[in-house]
């Protein structure tokens, strides 16, 4: 199986890999679990932080035109009101009087058209029968908001009420000012940053698709409202291009446009960029048209001027804003399952994450052999010796067929291999793991061989 003939159990072998080899664990796991959240291991955070440093890379420090930013999780309330998740970021929750079960009113059969009849208050949910249990016995529909709250300070009242951030993009729009002009930037620019946010969503699931905490990496690129939509077309291509530069095949993504019924209340334009899932087409990350939505409501809300000086034109305007947003555990998981292959070979089946190298935890791995104690010291002198310039593991334990398959399952791209002529002629062998070809090479030339060969 080649990734790209990704069947439905990929989602449950990579569940189970990414637990077995340290990618992700369910957090709370002694105490059954903390519903929805997830915790990553050894190998996972290092993959994630890849991706993360790949996506601050590709849209902050290789730009003329985006600056980051890294603002607080826990914002004065009046943002949220501003910004209208008090009232509008909610889910529509139908609970099953019979079996107790609550949905989404837009995963129920049907559920497009019954968002559509609730929206012009005429659904009727008497006649869909509960997706769990088959009765239709399914309650009238109520907002659920998707924030969590919490108390600032040592009093639980009105007054204390804090938001856990739903959206990272608040931070910026807040910072708007202070950015641009601390920076001196001219429009247009953009405002980058990657951080928590959490959604008390109803129904999570998926593994880390859909989770209560997770990341998000977004950017608001301010423009002239004429320029807007030139923009968001430029956005969505760019943000294509980085999925393919990180292997992931054309095949697997796809654009889809929002409905106007089905956009988020900030959005004029919306544009999922989606990956196939082996549960399906699921979106992984939006490009939105945020117009001057955010920018006025705050100015509404806090009294502060945001419009922007025009200084040739002697023009003051507010923004438009261009959205790009993406979560990183949605794209590790993507990635995990792009990258997911078995292949047969001689001792069965050979399972492969054929991660890009930029992203892959391990860059390299220093094998010996054998535990042998002639072969230790030289293989410990190549793996310190190859520290400083790459993320690497040792590994000396069980046979080196088990250990190069043990490397291919966590995506390792290179092995190198410490044997006995290594003692002799002071050579070792670089393994590779997507074509298994194996080449000889001088200790004291292997730190440039591995970075020709790693793109470094
Ligand atoms: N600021 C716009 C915004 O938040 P969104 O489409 O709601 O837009 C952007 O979220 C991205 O954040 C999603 O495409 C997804 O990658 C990620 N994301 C959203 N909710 C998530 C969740 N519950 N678990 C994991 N990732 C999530």
């Amino acid at each position: 199986m080649t990734s790209l003939e990704m069947s439905a159990d990929v989602a449950d072998k990579v569940a189970s890999l990414a637990k077995r080899r340290g990618f992700v664990f369910p957090s709370s796991e002694i105490y059954g679990g903390a519903g929805a959240t997830w915790d990553y291991g050894p190998l996972g955070v290092e993959l994630k932080n890849n991706v993360k440093r790949a996506w601050w890379r590709a849209m902050v420090q290789l730009r003329e035109d985006v600056v980051g930013l890294d603002a607080a999780i826990l914002m004065h309330p009046r943002v949220w009101e501003a910004s209208g998740h008090v009232e509008n970021f909610i889910d529509l929750l139908v609970e099953c009087a019979s079996c107790k079960k609550r949905f989404r009113i837009d995963e129920l059969p049907g559920g497009d058209a019954l968002m559509d009849a609730w929206r012009d208050g005429t659904a009727d949910l008497t006649t869909v029968a509960c997706p769990s249990c088959g009765t239709k016995k399914l309650g009238a529909p109520r907002r659920f908001n998707l924030m969590f709250k919490t108390f600032v300070g040592p009093v639980e009242d009105t007054a204390s009420v804090a938001w856990l951030r739903p959206e990272t993009a608040q931070g910026i729009f807040v910072n708007f000012e202070n950015v641009q002009q601390s920076s001196r930037r001219k429009l247009p620019f953009g405002i980058a940053q990657v951080g928590k946010s959490f959604r008390n969503e109803i129904t999570p699931g998926n593994f880390i698709f859909r989770s209560r905490e997770f990341e998000q990496m977004e950017m608001q690129y301010f423009t002239r409202p004429a320029d807007a939509p030139r923009h968001f077309d430029e956005w969505l291509a760019v943000r294509r291009r980085w999925y393919a530069d990180l292997g992931i095949p054309d095949e697997l993504l796809r654009f889809r446009e929002h409905a106007e019924n089905e956009r988020a209340h900030y959005a004029a334009k919306a544009i999922d960029v989606e990956f196939r899932f082996p549960f399906g087409w699921k979106e992984l990350e939006g490009v939105h048209n945020r117009t001057d939505f955010d920018l006025k409501r705050h100015m509404e809300f806090s009294g502060k001027d945001l419009r922007y000086f025009d200084e040739p034109s002697g023009e003051k305007f507010i923004p438009y804003v261009v959205e790009t947003a993406v979560g990183p555990d949605r794209t590790t998981y993507a990635l995990l399952c792009a990258a997911y292959a078995e292949e047969p070979d001689k001792e069965g089946i050979r399972v492969v994450l054929r991660l890009h190298r930029d992203l892959a935890p391990y860059k390299v791995a220093v094998l010996p052999l054998s535990k042998n104690e002639r072969l230790t010291p030289l293989a410990r002198e190549v793996h310190g010796a190859l520290r400083p310039h790459f993320m690497t593991t040792y590994d000396e334990t069980q046979a080196i067929g088990r250990r190069y398959r043990r490397q291919d399952e966590i995506g390792t791209p290179l092995c190198v291999t410490v044997d006995f002529d290594s003692l002799e002629d002071r050579q070792v062998t670089i393994r590779d793991r997507d074509s298994m070809a194996q080449v000889r090479v001088p200790i004291a030339e292997l730190v440039p061989a591995l970075k020709e060969r790693l793109g470094a």
